[in-house]
C-alpha cells in the first residue's frame, strides 16, 4: 500500500485532501491522472448499464434533500456505525474494529453485545486506557439550509445516491412509462461521517458511489438479482480485476441492513485484507412504500400487461447493485501494480487494462534536440488523438532520455509507447513511416507502419 499511495502521489493520481494545510481525514483529491481513470471506469460503468440498455434510466439527483426523505429510509433513525470512546483521551474508535483487533468477529452482534463483549473482556483503548458505553453514532453530515437554523432548515449530505432515485420513481415513470423491469441509474458524490476512515481511499468520509435502483415485478426478483449478479462481475473483468481476487460473501440474515430480504457483497483481495468493494442487495418494496408513506404520494405501478385485475396496481420491488468508485479505482491499482527487472533495471508499474489506463498511447521523438524528429513525432501525435476512440488518451513526451520517458509511461500504466526515430524520417528507405511501438508489460518492441498504429482501436 505504501508504495502505492506514494506512486500515486507522485505520478499525480492521488493526493491528501487539504494536504497543504495539514490534510482533512477521510478526504482525497484525484489529481489530472487519479481523474482520468476515474472516468473511465465510470464510463465503463455508464455504458454497460445504461448506455448499452433500453431499461435504464439515468438521473442526477441533488446531494440536499428534504429531512423527510432521510426520515423515510430509516437513515435519521438507524445508519449509525457502534462508536466507542477512549475515557482519558477520548479518542473515539469504532466497536466492530476494537473487536476485530482482538480476533473477536463482531458479525451479527447488537451495539449491546459489543457493549457486553468490551466489558467482560476487559478490552482496552489502544492506548491502555478502558472505553466507556458502545454507543450509536449517526454517520450523516447534518447541516442547516437557509438564513435561520432551526428544526425545520435541517438537511443532510445524502449519505448514498439511492434515495436520490426512489425520490424520482414517479417522475421518471410519469415522463416515459416504462414497463417493468426497468432501472435508474445514478453516479455520484455521497458523504458519511465515518468514526474511523482508513487504508487510503478504501473507507472515506467523501465518497462516490454507482448505483442502480432496479424495478420488478415482487414475483421476478431472483431472475434480476442473478442477472446483476453476473453483469457485476463481467463489470470486474473489464475493468481489469483479476477473477480470483474477487469473491462473493452472502450476508447473514442477522446482518442484514434495516432494507435488504437478501444481499451479496463482492469482496476484493486488498493488500491489506479481504474488503467489500461493492454490494448487490434485494431491497423489496421497503424504500417505495416508506417514501409512499412518508410523502403521502402514491408511488405504485399500474402493470398494464397484467391480466389480474386486482394484481394490475402494485408497489414494485428493487434490486439495488451498489458500487464505491474509489474502492474500484483502489482494486485496479492495487492488483495492477507490478516490480520486475528489466533490461537489468528494476522497475515499478501499473499493468492497467488498456481500457482504464489514463493514457493508451505515449508518442516519443527519439531525441528532443532534432526538429526533424520532433515535428514527425508531433505529426504522428496530432494524427493518433484526432481518431475518436483515442480523444484524450494520447500524450506527447520529448523530457528526458528515451529510458526515462519509458519508465515514466510503465509507471502510470501506458500499455503502449510509440517512437519516432530516424528510420521513420527514410534513414532508412526501406523503415520510412514506420515507428517503434513498445509493449508496457514485456518491454519488447516492434516496427510498424504509422498507419497501423489504428489497430490499437481494438
Ligand atoms: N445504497 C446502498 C449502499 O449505499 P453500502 O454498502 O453502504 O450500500 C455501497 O455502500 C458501496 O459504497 C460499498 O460497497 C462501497 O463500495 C461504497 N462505500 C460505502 N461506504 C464507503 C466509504 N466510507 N468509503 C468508500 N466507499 C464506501
Amino acid at each position: 500500500m505504501e508504495e502505492l499511495i506514494s506512486l500515486c502521489k507522485r505520478r499525480g493520481f492521488i493526493y491528501q485532501g487539504s494536504e497543504i494545510y495539514g490534510g482533512l481525514a477521510g478526504t482525497w483529491d484525484y489529481g489530472p491522472l487519479g481523474v482520468a481513470l476515474k472516468k473511465n471506469i465510470e464510463q465503463l460503468w455508464w455504458k454497460r448499464f445504461v448506455l448499452d440498455r433500453e431499461d435504464m434510466y439515468g438521473v442526477d439527483a441533488a446531494i440536499l434533500m428534504n429531512q423527510e426523505v432521510w426520515k423515510s429510509s430509516g437513515h435519521v433513525a438507524g445508519f449509525a456505525d457502534p462508536l466507542v470512546e477512549d475515557l482519558k483521551t477520548k479518542k473515539r474508535y469504532r466497536a466492530d474494529h476494537v473487536l476485530e483487533a482482538q480476533g473477536i468477529d463482531p458479525k451479527g452482534m447488537s451495539f449491546a453485545d459489543m457493549d457486553k463483549v468490551i466489558k467482560e473482556k476487559e478490552i482496552k483503548s489502544p492506548e491502555g486506557n478502558p472505553f466507556g458505553e458502545v454507543r450509536q453514532f449517526n454517520m450523516m453530515f447534518k447541516t442547516q439550509i437557509g438564513a435561520v437554523e432551526d428544526e425545520n432548515s435541517i438537511s443532510y449530505l445524502r449519505p448514498e445516491t439511492a434515495q436520490g432515485m426512489f425520490v424520482n420513481f414517479k417522475n421518471v415513470v410519469d415522463s416515459f412509462h416504462p414497463k417493468l423491469p426497468f432501472g435508474l441509474a445514478q453516479i455520484g458524490k455521497a458523504f458519511r461521517n465515518e468514526i474511523a476512515p482508513r487504508d487510503f481511499i478504501f473507507r472515506v468520509r467523501e465518497l462516490e458511489q454507482m448505483e442502480i435502483e432496479y424495478f420488478v415485478k415482487p414475483s421476478l426478483w431472483e431472475e434480476s438479482f442473478e442477472h446483476f449478479r453476473k453483469e457485476s462481475k463481467e463489470f470486474f473483468k473489464e475493468i481489469g480485476l483479476p477473477e480470483d481476487k474477487v469473491h462473493e460473501l452472502e450476508i447473514a440474515p442477522e446482518d442484514l441492513a434495516h432494507y435488504s430480504k437478501r444481499t451479496i457483497d463482492f469482496e476484493f483481495d486488498y493488500p491489506f485484507c479481504r474488503k467489500e468493494l461493492s454490494g448487490l442487495a434485494y431491497r423489496t418494496d421497503f424504500d417505495l412504500k416508506s417514501h409512499s408513506a412518508g410523502s403521502s404520494i402514491d408511488l405504485s405501478y399500474f402493470d398494464e400487461s397484467e391480466e389480474d385485475k386486482e394484481k394490475k396496481r402494485f408497489i414494485p420491488h428493487c434490486i439495488e447493485p451498489s458500487f464505491g468508485v474509489g474502492r474500484a479505482i483502489l482494486a485496479v491499482l492495487s492488483s495492477a501494480y507490478a516490480e520486475d527487472e528489466l533490461g537489468g533495471e528494476k522497475r515499478s508499474y501499473l499493468k492497467l487494462a488498456p481500457e482504464v489506463a489514463p493514457y493508451l498511447i505515449a508518442v516519443f521523438p527519439l531525441l528532443k534536440n532534432k526538429s526533424e524528429l520532433v515535428l514527425k513525432a508531433r505529426e504522428v501525435f496530432d494524427l493518433l488523438r484526432k481518431i475518436p476512440q483515442f480523444a484524450g488518451r494520447v500524450i506527447f513526451d520529448e523530457t528526458g532520455s528515451i529510458g526515462k520517458r519509458y519508465r515514466r509511461q510503465d509507471e502510470i500504466g501506458t500499455p503502449y509507447c510509440v517512437t519516432v526515430d530516424f528510420d521513420t524520417l527514410g534513414e532508412n528507405p526501406e523503415h520510412l513511416d514506420t515507428v517503434t511501438i513498445r509493449d508496457r508489460d514485456t518491454g519488447e518492441q516492434k516496427r510498424i507502419k504509422i498507419k497501423e498504429l489504428e489497430f490499437l482501436k481494438n
